[in-house]
């Protein structure tokens, strides 16, 4: 008889009650205010005219593998009323519910009839043809209201990226109208984005009467309290941008190639390379509508920068910040930036290298802030030395409030170059790319961006302290390289049978172990449980011991060898589990029920009386791009515990987030799932959640998608050519500083090529780089079905085929998910023909994934 650990009541738990609250309490901090012209915090509840098509249909989080089941979802208007202010515009927005059913309908009816005629399961039909609310009933009328509110939803998920068009990236011509026609008939009028990413907002910045913008993101189940919270005050939003919202789409250096824009989504050239983000838009000079770091607060503060010194290889600061308000109370974010030399490499005009957010200031109150960051923080990537290198030369160190407004505070000299660590170049550059800054328009950027540098470092001289730098004192770090096959492990113990259990308490070692296990147990080892026998068109649900979690690993030797079978679930905006489901009298499942919110099967009829129901309510805690906006460790590492208790409660191992590929291009479909186009907060960010999620023993986080997964058209085949440099720079470096700071249980790679080679067959990447350089000591696992022929779900590959399963064996990807039969035939035959993987390869993953199977006995 199957026992779970799901609740056998639908009734609400204290821990849901108690995660409800801390989201309540947490998320407004999240939010960003673009505009306000002091009409908020509001001064007290009124009648309010709320239209949008996020007034009622509140947006917790994106669509896919990323989605929560919660229990419900409090939306706008609820969240309002509940809050004492009266919503008067009940016709309009039931007129526009009904039409938003019918679409839904018709969108089903759509993807069920495109299922049969393409013979793909429907949730991969869904995938392609995402579903997208029809226009909003015309504002016609006045009504008796003091406020205006008009919420504004995108939605996207994985599998698909968005469009720059009208309706997605692009308000709507009907949007616009009835947006112009609230700030025109109202006294007060606020528009509230409740978006993943970011969206045009040359329209909303042009409307004279419009009194606040604020993007609310998506906050999760709670997601309706915590906008009245902040609307009326009661949480003071603290929000900064983790991105930069760009005037005109256009202005992103990827626009044009990225993904479906060139009718090319098989190569996907990153020429802009290293500049990405503000590192783009600052070196390039091109204004954005809101800068990287940027957000307004209820009142206004002082920074002050009162001593700045070295302390061995660390620069250290004590900043002095203040509320200067009367009235409200506030946090602020410190924002440390750098400028460097530029002499023999190119460099983005400036770089975040440290922040700190403050606590709650009341007005006139302030704090010492102490902000640090390593010397070694300053390098770059030279190709040319394969080293990560500190130039000779002036750095000036900026401190401010958001990336467009700071206040140099010190010049670091450095009187010669150093290395801060020697390494090998790792991933075959593609001489087919032409780097930005190869080009002319680049290179005149650099030399005027190397002019600006050396001519603000020059002024600044005059009024800020000059740090030379020790650079004896600075360490150049060389990684121990593993080299040669790997070696084969002989049993040592022949006489008997070895366990965990001995493992465990220490008598044998893990090895010893492997070692005793026959070919055919190490591949099952090493594939998920899935086989494709049942059920293989749903994603993400393939785990049988805990409903609706995305996977499980192998089983059949937990009682011979006691080892422990890992049971894996999705995330990052919470535990995305099967909410409720039924079993028969004996705990066999009975399939049915919802996956996610887009897939849900009917329970069959007439069930016997003895039929059981089990519920797995989780909270959806604010998606990733919305968390990072608070710049907030604490709050992070808090929704991290969150996740971890749930895991806690439904007995999940690992959870397969945080999800932390940069936002490289503002249409991406999964952006909403990663933190920000910078690599150092993203790092810092998937860091402070492992450690929330890993406070609880024997649970972990899959910190993903390793890496470059920047495209979610073609995700499966597509070729990302990046540069060494670009690649080290941003998009390893958040995984990097992740691995470092909080040691993750696992990495999951990503879909994609990097380079002409699928990222989950790249030894270099998870071999050399994560293991080697960083010290990684968990397991690696592919994505859903990269090892496998996903045209059965209608992802048939063009150009580029699907990665091989011998080869991420030998890469040290130890995890085929969810796993499939001809995996593990493929793995047997491999082993002992020798062929692209070894013997010693197999029992090196069998090792990998072990050493976690320990960390979560008891
Ligand atoms: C997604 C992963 C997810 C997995 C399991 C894949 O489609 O890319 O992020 O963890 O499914 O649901």
């Amino acid at each position: 008889m199957k026992n779970y650990r799901a609740n056998a009541t639908s009734e609400m738990t204290q821990l849901e009650r108690e995660n409800g609250q801390i989201v309540r309490e947490l998320a407004g901090e999240c939010m960003v205010i673009l505009e306000n012209d002091g009409i908020l915090p509001l001064k007290g509840t009124c009648r309010v005219a709320l239209y949008g098509n996020g007034a009622r249909h509140t947006i917790k989080g994106g669509t896919g593998s990323g989605d929560v089941n919660a229990r419900k979802v409090v939306c706008i208007e609820e969240g309002l009323e509940s809050t004492g202010f009266t919503v008067v515009t009940e016709n309009w927005l039931n007129a526009y519910d009904a039409e938003i059913a019918e679409e839904k309908e018709r969108h089903q009816k759509k993807i069920k009839k495109l299922a049969e005629e393409l013979h793909k399961p429907e949730i991969n039909v869904a995938f392609d043809y995402p579903y997208e609310d029809p226009d909003a009933p015309e504002i016609t009328e006045k009504e008796d209201a003091e406020l205006a509110i008009y919420v504004l939803s995108r939605n996207s998920g994985e599998g698909k990226d968005r469009y720059c068009r009208k309706g997605d990236y692009l308000l709507t011509d009907r949007e616009e109208a009835n947006i112009r026609f609230l700030t025109e008939q109202y006294e007060k009028s606020i528009v509230l984005l409740n978006t993943g990413g970011i969206i045009d907002t040359t329209f909303l910045r042009s409307l004279k009467g419009l009194n606040a913008l604020l993007i609310v993101g998506q906050t999760g189940s709670e997601g309706g309290h915590v906008v009245a919270d902040v609307l009326t005050g009661r949480t003071i939003p603290s929000g900064r941008l983790t991105d930069t919202w760009a005037k005109d789409y256009q202005d992103y250096p990827s626009s044009a190639d990225y993904s479906h824009n060139n009718g090319n989504v098989n190569d996907e050239y990153y020429s802009e390379d290293i500049f990405v983000g503000y590192r783009y838009f600052d070196t390039f000079e091109v204004e954005p509508a809101y800068c990287f770091g940027y957000g307004k607060s209820y009142t206004e503060f002082t920074i002050q920068t009162d001593h700045v010194e070295i302390e061995k290889s660390d620069v250290m600061f004590w900043v002095d910040v203040r509320n200067v308000g009367d009235e409200f109370a506030g946090k602020e974010v410190i924002q440390v930036y750098v400028s460097a030399p530029g002499k023999d490499m190119e460099k983005p005009y400036q770089e975040l290298v440290a922040f700190r957010k403050t606590s709650l200031l009341p007005p006139k109150a302030g704090e010492c802030v102490l902000v640090r960051f390593p010397l070694a923080a300053l390098a770059s990537y030279s190709s040319k030395d394969a080293a990560w290198e500190l130039e000779e030369g002036d750095y000036l160190i900026r401190v401010g409030n958001s990336s467009r407004n700071t206040q140099p505070v010190a010049v670091l000299r450095m009187k010669q170059s150093k290395k801060t660590s020697q390494l090998k170049n790792l991933f075959d550059e593609d001489d087919t790319l032409t780097k930005l800054a190869e080009t002319e328009t680049g290179k005149n950027a650099l030399a005027k961006r190397n002019d600006r540098v050396k001519k603000e470092t020059e002024a600044a001289l005059a009024n800020v302290p000059v740090l030379t730098v020790d650079m004896s004192k600075i360490r150049c770090e060389e990684p121990g390289y593993s080299v040669g096959a790997r070696i084969e492990m002989k049993d040592h113990f022949p006489e008997r049978t070895l366990t965990m259990d001995e493992v465990k308490r220490g008598d044998v070692t893990l090895e010893d172990l492997v070692a005793q296990l026959t070919v055919e147990e190490l591949a099952n080892l090493c594939v998920g449980t899935e086989r494709l026998e049942d059920d293989a068109n749903a994603v993400g649900c393939a785990s049988d011991s805990v409903i609706g979690a995305a996977g499980e690993t192998w089983s059949a030797l937990e009682e011979t060898r006691k080892i422990p079978a890992l049971i894996l679930a999705d995330g990052p905006a919470g535990l995305r589990l099967q909410p409720h489901f039924k079993t028969t009298s004996e705990g066999e499942k009975i399939s049915g029920g919802e996956v996610f919110g887009m897939a849900f099967r009917p329970f069959p009829e007439n069930l016997p009386a003895d039929t059981r129901d089990y519920y797995q309510y989780c909270t959806a805690i604010p998606i990733a791009s919305t968390l990072a906006q608070s710049w907030d460790m604490d709050l992070v590492k808090r929704m991290g515990e969150i996740a971890g208790a749930e895991m806690k409660q439904f007995g999940v191992h690992l959870w397969l987030a945080p999800g932390m590929n940069i936002h490289r291009n503002p249409l991406c479909g999964r952006n909403f799932e990663y933190y920000s186009e910078d690599p150092y907060l993203t790092g810092r960010c998937a860091a402070a959640d492992t450690l929330g999620v890993q406070s609880f023993d024997g649970q972990g986080t899959t910190i993903k998608h390793f890496a470059a997964n920047n495209q979610e058209d073609n995700r499966n085949y597509t070729n990302a050519h990046i540069s060494e440099r670009a690649l080290r720079e941003i998009y390893l470096r958040g995984f990097e500083i992740a691995v470092k700071e909080a040691h993750p249980y696992s990495i999951m790679t990503s879909y994609n090529l990097i380079n002409g080679i699928h990222s989950a067959n790249r030894y270099d990447l998870l071999q050399t780089a994560a293991r080697d350089e960083w010290g990684f000591d968990g397991f690696v696992m592919t994505d859903w079905y990269a090892t496998q022929d996903t045209s059965v779900m209608g992802q048939a590959p063009d150009k580029y085929t699907w990665a091989s399963a011998k080869q991420a064996i030998h890469a040290g990807n130890d995890m085929l998910m969810p796993g499939c039969a001809l995996n593990v035939t493929d793995l047997i035959q491999g082993a002992k023909e020798e062929t692209e993987m070894t013997l010693a390869d197999l029992q090196h993953c069998v090792r990998n994934i072990l050493s976690i199977g320990l960390r979560t006995m008891r």
